[in-house]
Parts: C-alpha cells; structure tokens; sequence
C-alpha cells in the first residue's frame, strides 16, 4: 500500500494536526453523527448526539490510533509490532500490522475477550498468546517486551497512537457545529486504559491554542467507566492526583475491564480543567443503554454503551442539566461481541417449516 492512497480523507484530512501527512490506511474515520431522538426525549437533555466509531474498518476507534501508529513503526523499520488488549487494539494492529506487512503479536487475557475481535485478530494473522491474567498484566509483559527491544508497543500509551484518535474530536465538533450551529456542552465517553480521555483533552487544547475553539465553548470531559472495574471514577471522587491500581475487575463490558488506566496522568487533569466529570455504571445500565441504542438502529458492543449509561446517571442525579448539549461516544461495534448482543436481544423462536403454522405461531 502506497501511504498516499488514502491522503486527504478521514482522518488524514486532519493532517495538519498529526505528525505525517499520510499513514497506512483502510482507510479509517469519517464515522456516523447519529441523532437518537426517542433516546434524547427519554434521557431528557436538549441535544443528544452519538459519534459511532464502531464504524470504523475494523470496527473500533483504534482503527484511527493505528494509521499513524503502524505508519511510524515503518519508518522506523522495526520488525515485530505488539501489544496487549482486551481485543479491539489486537484486532486493530492484526489488520493495520497485515496491512503494512509486519508482524504482529498480540497479548489477550485469556477467557476475557469478545469472539469477534479474537476471530479478527487470529484470520489478519496476528501471533495470539493467551495470559493468564488480566489486561494489566499482559500490559507489563509486553512493555517488558518492548523495553528489551523485542517489539515495537502500539498501545495507548504510545503517543502516537493518541495523535490519530483526537481526530475522533476534530470530527465530532466539525460535524456538531455544522449541523448545530454551536459546540456541543458536554462529551461523555467510555474509560478503560483512559487514553482517548487524554486524546480529546490534547485535541481541546490544540483547538485552543490554534484559536478555533474559545475556553467558553471547550465541552465538559465526562468519562464512564462499570463499576466493576473503575479506578479513574474514584480517582476523581476522592480528589487525588493518582488512580490506584485496582487488582480484582468485574465487568462483563470486558473492553474496559482495566484495573490500572496507564493514560490517566494525561486524563484526570483533563476531565477537572473543563469541569467534566467521571461516573461508575452497573452492568444491567450498560445493558439497557445497548438495547436504548439498538432500538435506534445504533448497535454497539458493552463498553460503548457505558457513554449512554452514565449520561443517564448523570441526568438523573441532576450533574448534567435538561437544557445541555451533549455527544455521546460509542467506541465498538455490536459485531465485537455477539454473545453480549444476544443475551441482551430478543430469543429466536422455534417455528415449524408451513406459512399456516408460522401465522398461527404470530397469533
Ligand atoms: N471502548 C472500547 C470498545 C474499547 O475497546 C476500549 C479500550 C475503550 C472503550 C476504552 O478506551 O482505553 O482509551 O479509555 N480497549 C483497549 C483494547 C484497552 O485493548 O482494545 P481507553
């Protein structure tokens, strides 16, 4: 693939804020605004918008970290590319490492990660091992790796991969204010590692600075994690500076099942400079807010749905007022994880092979 292909389009046409003018490319972002009317009636806020990055090429937001991350990795001609994930950052480097011809190898914690991204990650011909442990760990081996010169880490807290993904940002405003006429007053977004927390602050600042953005219109960082599994909610609950590392995580939206977000030095001072704030939703609200979105004919996988969930938390305690515009962010696509969406669906029904039978089945 020549990295010109895709110049210019998706994210690429950001490249005036990113650190090349083209990268290995699907090519990635341009991704749907949806408007949700029954769902913004139902949670009562103004303005109700959802940026769906689950579709993107491979079907999550890290499609837009990888372009430019796998670019950089080629130019500086390393020969293994790898990472630990919960599944979509594998099933992202499987597909852009394959693209680039590289590669790759992927570290998962075993029994923790969705069909679908396993099933990416294992046909675009990544190396799979399974740890035993959870995402936390597999991410200390791998950056052991990485520190010994056997890979090359494209994990979040590669800065690279953080450039790309504020062009999710870039995107977002552009499109709010072309169909609104103003900026959106609050972002809420799913946190696991808290990198796209980070991402969206440094693309708020870059606005800015770049004078495209005034303080007055800089929208509320508002990130949500499952209560399972939240050390960046506690963080900002308790005021401190540090997330502590939390050893024992619960959630069945196992994309943000991380007991230790390595970006939230970058994210907490982000989420307090523009008065967002950090919510913990129960899996049963994560659920409901999938099925809330379905019924709009938005599918997401789990962790996506915690935006919507934690929205909704935040309306009913009265912290986000009736009278707000708000993006919320839905990170993956409900193909990630299929087990998810049919447990959360309606049964399939049993029906003899006769029109007759199937009328009299309807009732
Ligand atoms: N939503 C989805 C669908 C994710 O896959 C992730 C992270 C997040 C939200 C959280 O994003 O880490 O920037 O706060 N998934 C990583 C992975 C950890 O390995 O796929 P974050």
């Amino acid at each position: 693939p020549t990295f010109e292909e895709f110049s210019g389009r998706g994210v690429w046409r950001y490249a005036a804020a990113l650190p090349f003018e083209a990268g290995v490319s699907l090519p990635e972002g341009d991704t749907p605004l949806h408007e949700v009317p029954r769902l913004r009636e139902d949670v009562g806020v103004r303005t109700l918008r959802v940026k769906h990055e689950g579709m993107n090429p491979t079907g999550s937001f890290k499609d837009r970290g990888m372009t430019v991350g796998v670019r950089v990795a080629r130019e500086l001609g390393v020969e293994r590319l790898a990472c630990a994930s919960t599944g979509n950052t594998s099933a992202a480097l499987a597909a852009y490492g394959a693209r680039a011809g590289m590669e790759t190898l992927v570290l998962l914690p075993a029994g923790k990660v969705a069909a679908g991204k396993i099933a990416q990650a294992s046909l675009h011909g990544a190396r799979i091992l399974e740890v035993d442990g959870n995402f936390d760990d597999c991410l200390e081996v791998v950056q052991a790796l990485a520190e010994r010169g056997e890979a090359y880490l494209l994990n979040s807290l590669n800065p690279f991969r953080l450039e790309g993904q504020k062009t999710i940002f870039f995107e977002l405003l552009e499109g709010f204010h072309a169909d609104e006429g103003r900026y959106p007053d609050r972002i809420v977004l799913p946190a696991g590692n808290a990198g796209n927390t980070a991402a969206l602050y440094k693309a708020l600042r870059e606005l800015v600075r770049a004078g495209s953005l005034t303080d007055d219109d800089v929208p509320k960082i508002t990130a949500v994690q499952a209560e399972g599994s939240a050390p960046l909610v506690e963080a900002i609950e308790e005021g401190r500076e540090a997330v502590e590392r939390w050893d024992d995580v619960q959630t069945r939206a196992t994309a943000i099942r991380i007991g230790y977000p390595v970006n939230a030095p970058k994210a907490l001072p982000g989420i307090r400079a523009t008065g967002g704030t950090a919510v913990a939703v129960t899996d049963g609200a994560i659920t409901d807010a999938q099925r809330d979105l379905a019924r709009e004919g938005v599918g997401v996988e789990p962790a996506s749905a915690a935006s919507v969930a934690g929205l909704r938390k935040l309306r009913e305690s009265g912290v986000v007022d009736a009278d707000e515009d708000v993006v919320c962010l839905t990170t993956g696509h409900l193909l990630k994880d299929p087990d998810a969406a049919a447990a959360a669906g309606t049964e399939p029904e049993p029906v003899p092979n006769d029109a007759d039978a199937v009328l009299d089945h309807l009732g």
